[in-house]
């Protein structure tokens, strides 16, 4: 009862901070089935956002520049890089950066997060991790490397559908998928260069600090 009345208010923050155009175009890439973050975790970026008042952005998984936009738009200031493998969704990202006048802040790459990530030159205050899930363990000591002191990583689907605690029993295609997020989550609470904080928010969120 309580999570429902958290989460409702969470989500409503989302939609009453952002234009309604963004608003709009989020529902309807989530009811074309098109892959976008959901609202309740999308105030926790935007928070998150707000409060670090990044100057650079880096942003693993750019879909169809949904979150690059409401970053970007929260934090007006900032900078972002933004790494997408499916050329169709960079093509969509582009127009809506457009459309919302933030392209001129923006960086987009074409190509696999990890191999991009290698090729990236220069240091970010904020990373969002939200691309190829199985992929995260190998992305963490680059992203790091990425980080400055005192940046912040903020990763999506950290709980996978409740696959990853135990909490849903996975289906046999998402087991491996789900162990590899588990071994992630568990690099990331043990890693001493980091403080971090798991979050029962939309598909699990957690959030790390570069000390
Ligand atoms: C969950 S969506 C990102 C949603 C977006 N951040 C938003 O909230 O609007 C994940 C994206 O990662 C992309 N992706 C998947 N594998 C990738 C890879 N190996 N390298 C780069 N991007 C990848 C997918 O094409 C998809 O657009």
């Amino acid at each position: 009862m309580i999570n429902e009345y958290v989460k409702n208010l969470t989500e409503k923050s989302a939609e009453f901070s952002l234009p309604e155009e963004l608003i709009a175009l989020r529902k309807f890439y989530k009811d074309s089935g098109i892959p976008t973050i959901l609202d309740e975790s999308l105030s926790e970026l935007l928070l998150t956002v707000a409060i670090k008042s990044p100057k650079n952005i880096l942003e693993l998984g750019t879909a169809t520049g949904c979150s690059g936009t409401a970053m970007l738009l929260t934090e007006k200031s900032a900078n972002l890089v933004t790494i997408e493998k499916n050329v169709y969704s960079q093509e969509e990202a582009i127009k809506n950066f457009k459309k919302f006048g933030v392209y001129d802040r923006v960086t987009c790459v074409l190509g696999d997060s990890y191999e991009s990530a290698l090729q990236i030159k220069g240091e970010f205050d904020f990373i969002f991790l939200d691309c190829n899930k199985a992929s995260y363990s190998r992305l963490l000591p680059v992203l790091k490397n990425l980080l400055k002191k005192g940046g912040v990583l903020f990763t999506d689907n950290v709980l996978f559908r409740g696959y990853v605690s135990g909490e849903k029993e996975p289906p046999k295609e998402y087991r491996s998928l789900a162990r590899k997020i588990g071994e992630f989550n568990e690099l990331l609470a043990k890693d001493s260069d980091l403080i971090t904080c798991f979050f029962d928010v939309g598909d699990g969120i957690a959030i790390s600090f570069k000390k």
